[in-house]
């Protein structure tokens, strides 16, 4: 098909084009003034163009002893707990130790006042086998889910909220009883 332009049409859609143009065109010349350098464009407020003198804000590991800490909220329902105590001397996790089994084992948890090691991690998540108080070889490195928090201002504010279903969520985790929750076996 071809389109055949009036005159008048074609007068119209120049007068458009050059309303356009004029606008882009004022709109340019009108941010000089707040132009941004490139020094000013990331957030880290430095060259983008080199990594030398870039060093990640970074604050302080909790220095509050196992027994001494304050848990932190739960970030969402059955996230993994983030770790409040200071870890000096707990790390690294090896084959031959694993000083964090020691306190979290639930034979040893109350004793020491620490949070139980939980069901899911003394089960086969994928098959359902109880370890029978076993601790699930996937779980041996703690540190590859738990983590400690520093305070450190963050450029960025996360707005994100954890939803929780009931207020014991916040403290507790509850994986092995919701885990199959809207699942119908065969
Ligand atoms: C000396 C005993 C001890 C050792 C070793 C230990 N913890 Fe703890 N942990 C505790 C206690 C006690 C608490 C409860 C907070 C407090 O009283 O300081 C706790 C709290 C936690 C929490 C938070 C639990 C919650 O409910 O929010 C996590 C996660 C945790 N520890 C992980 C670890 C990991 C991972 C290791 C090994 C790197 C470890 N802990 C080593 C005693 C210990
Ligand atoms: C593969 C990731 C992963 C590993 C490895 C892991 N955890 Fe967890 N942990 C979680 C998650 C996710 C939760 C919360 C959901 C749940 O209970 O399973 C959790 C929950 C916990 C809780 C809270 C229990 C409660 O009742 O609220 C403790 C304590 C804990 N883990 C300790 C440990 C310790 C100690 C180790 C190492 C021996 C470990 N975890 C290894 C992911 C992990």
């Amino acid at each position: 098909m071809v389109f055949v332009l009036k005159r008048r049409e074609v007068i119209a859609a120049g007068v458009l084009f050059c309303a356009i143009l004029a606008l882009v065109a004022g709109g340019c010349a009108s941010s000089g003034k707040g132009t941004l350098s490139e020094d000013d464009l990331g957030i880290r407020k430095g060259s983008l163009f080199q990594e030398k003198s870039v060093v990640p804000a970074h604050g302080e590991y909790s220095k509050a002893e196992a027994g001494t800490s304050k848990t932190i909220e739960r970030a969402f329902e059955n996230s993994p707990p983030l770790i409040p105590h200071d870890l000096t001397g707990m790390l690294p996790i090896a084959e031959t130790g694993n000083l964090c089994i020691g306190c979290h084992m639930p034979e040893n948890a109350a004793g020491m006042g620490a949070t139980p090691i939980p069901k899911s991690h003394l089960m086969d998540l994928g098959t359902g086998k109880d370890l029978k108080g076993k601790l699930d070889g996937k779980r041996f490195d703690c540190m590859q889910c738990h983590v400690p928090q520093v305070e450190a201002a963050v450029p960025v504010q996360n707005l994100f909220r954890g939803e929780f279903r009931n207020e014991q969520g916040r403290v507790r985790s509850n994986l092995e009883d919701v885990l199959n929750e809207g699942v119908t076996a065969d």
